[in-house]
């Protein structure tokens, strides 16, 4: 019988702890962490995170795109912070990372935080607070509850980022799998993707779509602008060309995604696929119609990636300087 099956209860067991594992690390992520050791932490973030939106509005849109990219390798743990140096190789060297921009401000928050409080934010933390306040400088919801206490990792997963990462054209079901192991479910990932309503793509990640035969489930009129953006098949990958997302409102994250892609403006693959998926089509309708609930999930979707397996406790560290592990 099973139940006499010692490698079944050792499973059994496995299971649980790896529950427990997952939980106790979501639990003891607070509100407001920094309460006691660093009480001006979260406004020094908001405030600089601020400052850096009136310099270069698009680093808002970057710190975005990084809770993404650092939430989903392993988990929030800033490990995509890490450059290469000492041994260890970049998650930003990952093709994946492709377009990833404005790093270096990262290093601006940092500095402002530790000058205030040294090595107490973590910078996994500094990543989570600078996405929710990008999120509401560029007119997303404004009352997203991040949870904090995450540590930073030691190293950096670069091994793993394309199998974790999804590529501009993998399909849905893959893409959901994807974050349903994290715990985010099917309508908080259509919400995630609204983030494609700020921000840019390059002709790189967009030209399949276009030659050698424009793809015919793209507007027609839009596929004219977008071989007009990008004029040749095989654009250098270092040249800045690129289509912005969302012709309309590039600047605010808002339910105009789902709009575009419902009309068939979606750049990615992706974008116009999630559009047209029975599973993720009634959501998508849903937000184009609705903003309110857009929001709503949207808000829901980035607590719940935020909160992927942090480090807590006495695992990982606070890294004195985001792009480098301390020196033991
Ligand atoms: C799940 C599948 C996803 C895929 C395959 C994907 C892929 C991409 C690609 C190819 C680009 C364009 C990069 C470039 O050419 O410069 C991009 C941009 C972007 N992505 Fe995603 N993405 C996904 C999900 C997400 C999520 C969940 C978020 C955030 C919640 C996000 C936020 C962004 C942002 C903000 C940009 C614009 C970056 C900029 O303009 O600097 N993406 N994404
Ligand atoms: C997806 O795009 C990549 C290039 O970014 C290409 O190498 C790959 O063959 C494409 N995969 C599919 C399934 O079309």
């Amino acid at each position: 019988m099973a139940t006499n099956n010692p490698c079944s209860h050792s499973s059994f067991l496995f299971f649980l702890l790896l529950l427990l594992h997952f939980t106790l690390g979501k639990s003891q992520l607070q509100v407001n962490y920094y309460s006691s050791s660093c009480p001006k932490a979260e406004e020094i973030i908001k405030q600089q995170v601020t400052v850096l939106y009136h310099e270069h509005g698009n680093t808002a849109i970057s710190w975005v795109r990084n809770l993404f990219h650092d939430c989903v390798v392993k988990s929030c743990d800033a490990s995509l912070l890490l450059e290469t140096a000492h041994g260890v190789v970049s998650e930003q060297t990952s093709e994946r990372s492709f377009g990833m921009r404005n790093f270096k401000y990262v290093n601006t928050i940092k500095a402002a935080v530790e000058k205030e409080c040294p090595l107490t934010v973590s910078c996994a933390d500094i990543v989570a607070l600078s996405a929710r306040d990008g999120i509401a400088m560029l007119g997303g919801p404004s009352n997203i509850e991040m949870k904090t206490g995450r540590k930073d990792s030691k190293e950096s997963y670069v091994g793993v980022v394309k199998d974790l990462i999804p590529n501009h054209n993998d399909s849905i079901s893959s893409v959901l799998s994807r974050f349903q192991d994290i715990g985010v479910d099917l309508e908080a990932t259509v919400a995630l993707l609204g983030a494609h309503s700020v921000g840019r793509v390059h002709c790189m990640n967009l030209v399949h779509r276009l030659y050698p035969t424009v793809d015919p489930t793209l507007d027609p009129t839009h596929a004219s602008y977008l071989k007009r953006r990008c004029p040749t098949p095989n654009p250098d990958p270092k040249a800045v060309e690129y289509v912005r997302n969302d012709l309309k409102t590039p600047m605010i994250i808002d339910n105009n995604y789902y709009k575009n892609i419902l009309q068939n403006k979606g750049l990615l693959t992706l974008d116009a696929e999630l559009a047209t998926d029975p599973k993720t089509a009634p959501y998508v309708q849903k937000m184009a119609d609705d903003n309110g609930y857009f929001n709503e999930q949207f808000s829901r979707a980035i607590v719940l990636l935020s909160e992927n397996n942090p480090l807590v406790g006495d695992e990982g560290e606070v890294r004195k300087d985001c792009r480098y592990v301390n020196a033991i």
